[in-house]
Order: C-alpha cells, then structure tokens, then sequence
C-alpha cells in the first residue's frame, strides 16, 4: 500500500511514566492491549500516521536500562519524553536524564513532545509547573511542546503525535 514517509520514533521516560500505555493509544483500536507490562529492555512496532509510517522505539525507563537509549538517538528522527505529572519526588531525575540527552551528540536537534501523563491523578502537577521544573524553557536549539495526556484514556496523546507529524511530514 501508500504507506508514505518512514519516521523513527524515539520514546524515552522514566521507567511507570506510562511510554507503553500511550503507544498502545497510538494503534488501531483491536490491536491494543488493556494491560502492560514493565518494559524489558526495549521493543519496537511500526505504526501507520496519516500519511507517516511510524517506527516507535518504545524503551524502558528503569535505572538498568537507560544507558539503552543513546544506542538509538542516531537514527531518531523525534522524541517522546513521557513524564508521571504525579511523580514530584521524581521530577529532578527526569530532568536529569531529558538534560542528558539533549546534551548527547548523536542526537540530532530533531522535535520533542513531552506528555505530561496521568493528568488524570489528582495530585498531578499542571503542566506548567512541570515545564518549569524540567526546565524546558532553556531548550532553544529545537522545537519543543508540552501537551497533557491520560495515556489510559488516550486524551491528549493524538495532539502531541499530531503535532510531531507537523514537523515530520
Ligand atoms: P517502563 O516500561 O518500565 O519504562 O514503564 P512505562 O513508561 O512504559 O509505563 P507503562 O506504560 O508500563 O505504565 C506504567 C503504569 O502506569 C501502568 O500501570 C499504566 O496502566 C499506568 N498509566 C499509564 N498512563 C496512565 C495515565 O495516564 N493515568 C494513570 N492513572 N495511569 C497510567
Ligand atoms: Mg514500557
């Protein structure tokens, strides 16, 4: 079929922030799971996009495993960082592990849409308070966007792909 242009994605977050649930969001509503599972390592789908053929690299978020993502950031042509809005505690080591990346010279200055997930939970932090804890507003050599999501309930999740396909397309 036309399955147009092939985009790698990189999906990157620490490990619970909800990377698997909003990719399974991202699929044909048969093909979606209910329940995930911890991720082990890393796994890959391909998805269709409107007119983008999606690679998704959906990589685990635990401690063990984040020295897996560099290994990808080559090839990425967008990233996806998920953050838990309700994970104060945790909120300095996303931003320890974002500011690293960003840093790293393999990765290009390619477009990166965080989701401030689990927006459902009542303790989430607003999304504004989350860019400012993350420090976003220093990202100023790519485009950037934060966009609230409910990966459970898939809210959210097609406006921040939307807005990767903008740039990708
Ligand atoms: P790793 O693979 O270990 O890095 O984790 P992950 O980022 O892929 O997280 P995963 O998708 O496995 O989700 C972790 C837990 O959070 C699961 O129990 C999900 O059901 C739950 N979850 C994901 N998104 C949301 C959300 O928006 N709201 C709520 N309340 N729970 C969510
Ligand atoms: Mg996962």
């Amino acid at each position: 079929g036309v399955s147009g242009k092939k985009v790698n994605v990189l999906v990157v977050g620490l490990d619970n922030s909800g990377k698997t649930t909003i990719i399974e969001r991202l699929k044909p509503r048969p093909k979606q799971s209910a329940e995930v599972a911890p991720t082990v390592g890393f796994s890959v789908d391909e998805l269709q996009k409107g007119s983008l053929t999606f690679t998704v690299f959906d990589m685990s978020g635990a401690g063990r495993y984040r020295t897996l993502w560099e290994q990808y950031y080559r090839e990425a042509d967008a990233v996806i960082f998920v953050v838990d809005s309700a994970d104060k505690l945790r909120m300095v080591v996303a931003r320890d592990e974002m500011e690293h990346m960003l840093a790293h010279p393999n990765l290009r200055k390619v477009p990166v849409v965080f989701f401030a997930n689990k927006k459902d939970l009542p303790v989430a932090m607003p999304p504004v308070e989350i860019a400012q804890a993350l420090g976003l507003d220093n990202i100023k050599d790519r485009p950037w966007q934060i966009v609230p999501s409910n990966g459970l309930s898939g809210e959210g999740v097609d406006k921040g792909v939307d807005w990767l396909a903008e740039r990708l397309g």
